[in-house]
């Protein structure tokens, strides 16, 4: 039977890198979903896949993981199309109006602390973060609770009774627990919203796993290493892309000393991949799967043990599960109001 995975973010980047690897791979045995909040980006990953795969079965799904109306209506789609789901991909990521601090920059430069700087952006990244419309933090809408929303409205085609289902997370190796606050899931009041967003999916993956597992969703975090994407280039928005072309043979250098400095997508997706061959049952649920690339350029997967313990992932998932009530309460009442306005429109005008 056919495997049906459902990649969100794919029409760019790594999500789009990955679709390529599982196409070329098995271009027969796949249905996928391409999940993009911009269908005309998707349309033109879709066209980019068929061009090399042109008997692959590649449906476009319209989503927005920042907006909780679009992830349920989008997840009832998936109800309708597929039976089962065999592979959901939870990939897409945001890191908005990234502030690249320069004077942390030279001074990590000069300390121990380099080659950590340069694997995981740790100390030189901070962003600005906004609001969505639903009133949630952007960057934790978009990387978090979307996709946290997402498997839970998912559950009827992930859990079967008898065979097995994964979920996979693009974290980062940016995850930093002192960016977290289990009492500001959201980060309304720091500067590193993206790192407390991948630190959380960490979390998170380690509850899915304590909760699902008996119902045979099993969950896997990964790091793509750093890859040059339209996120990377975001970090230096006014540099232009002909100068990172200039760059790349300085971050080759780079990796003879960093594995991490994968480059590409293709290389950013090996963990990905990998993952996708492996029976989840034999997976570690406290270890995040690191592509790696070497410096002669040859791509594995490593795992690593995260910085997570479960009594915080539990109280994680509590609060999660707290707020999602919340959501679905006001999305209900805002049903509602609109459904009064269609049947009473002149009382709602004058009232
Ligand atoms: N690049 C790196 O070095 C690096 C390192 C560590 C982790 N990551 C993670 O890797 C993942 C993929 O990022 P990338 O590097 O491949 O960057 P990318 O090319 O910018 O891909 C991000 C994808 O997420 C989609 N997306 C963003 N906001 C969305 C939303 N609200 N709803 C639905 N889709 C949305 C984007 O769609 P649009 O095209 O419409 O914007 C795009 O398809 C992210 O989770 C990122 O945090 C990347």
């Amino acid at each position: 039977m056919n495997k049906v995975v459902l990649v969100t973010g794919a029409n760019s980047g790594i999500g789009l890198a990955l679709c390529e690897r599982l196409l070329s791979q098995d271009p027969e045995g796949l249905q996928l979903c391409l999940a993009c909040r911009n269908m005309r980006r998707a349309e033109a990953a879709r066209s980019a896949l068929l061009t090399s795969n042109p008997t692959a079965q590649i449906a476009l799904l319209q989503m927005d993981t920042s907006s909780i109306s679009s992830v349920i209506s989008a997840a009832q789609e998936v109800r309708l199309r597929y039976h089962r789901l065999d592979y959901l991909y939870l990939n897409a990521g945001i890191m908005p109006n990234p502030q690249f601090d320069v004077k942390a920059f030279f001074k990590g430069l000069f300390s121990s602390n380099v080659i950590t700087m340069f694997a995981t952006g740790e100390g030189i990244l901070t962003q600005k973060d906004g609001v969505t419309a639903d009133g949630l933090q952007e960057v934790f809408a978009t990387n978090l609770f979307g996709h946290f929303l997402l498997i839970r409205e998912l559950e009827p085609v992930l859990c079967h009774e008898g065979r097995t289902s994964q979920l996979v997370w693009t974290s980062s190796s940016n995850a930093h627990r002192s960016a977290f606050n289990l009492e500001d899931l959201q980060h309304r009041g720091g500067a590193q919203p993206y790192s407390s967003s991948k630190y959380a999916s960490d979390l998170l993956s380690l509850a899915l796993n304590a909760h699902y597992n008996k119902q045979g969703l099993y969950s896997s975090v990964i790091c793509p290493g750093f890859v040059m994407t339209n996120l990377t280039y975001g970090i230096l928005p006014s540099f232009p892309a002909f100068l990172w072309t200039l760059l790349m043979p300085v971050f080759w250098l780079i990796r003879m000393f960093t594995n991490t400095f994968t480059l590409t997508p293709y290389n950013g997706a090996e963990a990905l991949f990998w993952l996708f061959k492996q029976k989840p049952e034999s997976l570690d649920p406290y270890a995040k799967y690191h592509s790696l690339t070497s410096g002669l350029g040859h791509n594995y997967t490593q795992p690593r043990k995260m910085d997570i313990d479960l009594e915080t992932s539990e109280s994680l998932y509590e609060k999660l599960l707290q707020l999602e009530s919340e959501v679905r309460k006001k999305l209900q009442e805002k049903q509602k109001e609109a459904q009064n306005a269609q049947v009473h429109p002149a009382e709602t005008d004058s009232s």
